[in-house]
């Protein structure tokens, strides 16, 4: 997969070059191109932004960088010429046009379901925007070489798009093939199953008074993972409820009479 990053913060960007993502990327599973926008800017102090229309508070970014920035980006350039190789075509049509994901508190929120989604793609861009935002022609625009998605990391405001592709970009990259090295350890994880995972444990057996439960050293897998299961059920129930309605709503097999016993016991019964 290929991820082009556009940013008036590169820096921001640089710990997508550690761990498992830096792995993956020498190793040639991910290529991240990160790129600054005010490359394409062409005044003397590189403005990136004005004052918004219509008057307020805060800056809004300009048009026109974005524009120059995302034509060449489009084509696998950075400011100053080709950077890497472009993924091969797909096909015709519209699935062949490139990911354009712009982080917005008032985007499509990043789920695990959407990760599995833009882990299919052989690329994906995005354009983190600062201050007030982006002016909103440059998405319009984008919408005729890209498809669009403005994304959100959740229900408040970050001061910029940085962190969030960073979020976007390890919660899609850790999902490609070969970058986390067990990948049974993938299907178990919170939000795979629409439940949060149970508590997990190591050495030692007794740390500051308190225990590894008993189960989890019987050696009995069936009754470990009975446990683990309904540990995650508890939690889900205490933690989050509004993820067993989801579940119950889309999947209602989902849930056993052994699964709905134990949400009864935590006082969370099917609506309906
Ligand atoms: N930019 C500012 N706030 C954001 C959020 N909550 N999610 C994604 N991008 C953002």
């Amino acid at each position: 997969m290929r991820v082009d990053v556009v940013t008036v913060f590169p820096e921001y960007l640089a710990p997508l070059g550690l761990s498992l993502l830096g792995r993956a990327q020498r190793l040639g599973l991910l290529a991240v191109h990160v790129h600054d926008l005010r490359g394409w800017t062409d005044d003397r102090h590189r403005t990136v932004d004005d004052t918004p229309a219509g008057g307020g508070a805060g800056m809004v970014m300009l048009p026109e960088p974005w524009g120059r920035a995302l034509d060449a980006v489009r084509r696998g350039e950075g400011p100053d010429g080709r950077v890497g190789d472009l993924p091969a075509p797909r096909g015709a049509g519209d699935a062949d046009l490139p990911v354009l994901l712009v982080p917005s508190p008032s985007g499509r929120p990043l789920t695990q379901a959407l990760a599995h989604e833009l882990a299919a793609e052989p690329r994906l861009v995005l354009a983190c925007g600062r201050y007030e935002g982006i002016d909103e022609r440059v998405v319009e625009d984008a919408a005729r070489s890209y498809r669009v998605l403005p994304f959100s990391l959740g229900d408040y405001v970050l001061n910029g798009g940085e962190v969030a592709a960073l979020a976007l970009v390890e919660a899609v990259g850790r999902l490609l093939p070969g970058v986390v090295g067990n990948p049974a350890s993938l299907a178990e994880e919170s939000h795979e199953q629409g439940l949060l995972e149970h508590p997990v444990y190591t050495r030692p057996a007794t740390w500051r008074g308190l225990e590894v439960p008993a189960v989890l050293s019987s050696g009995h897998h069936g009754e470990v993972s009975r446990w683990r299961r309904e540990q995650g059920l508890r939690r889900t129930a205490r933690r989050r409820p509004d993820l067993l309605a989801a579940l119950h709503a889309q999947h209602p097999e989902a849930l056993g009479a052994s699964d709905l016993d134990v949400l009864a016991d935590e006082g969370w019964t099917p609506p309906g």
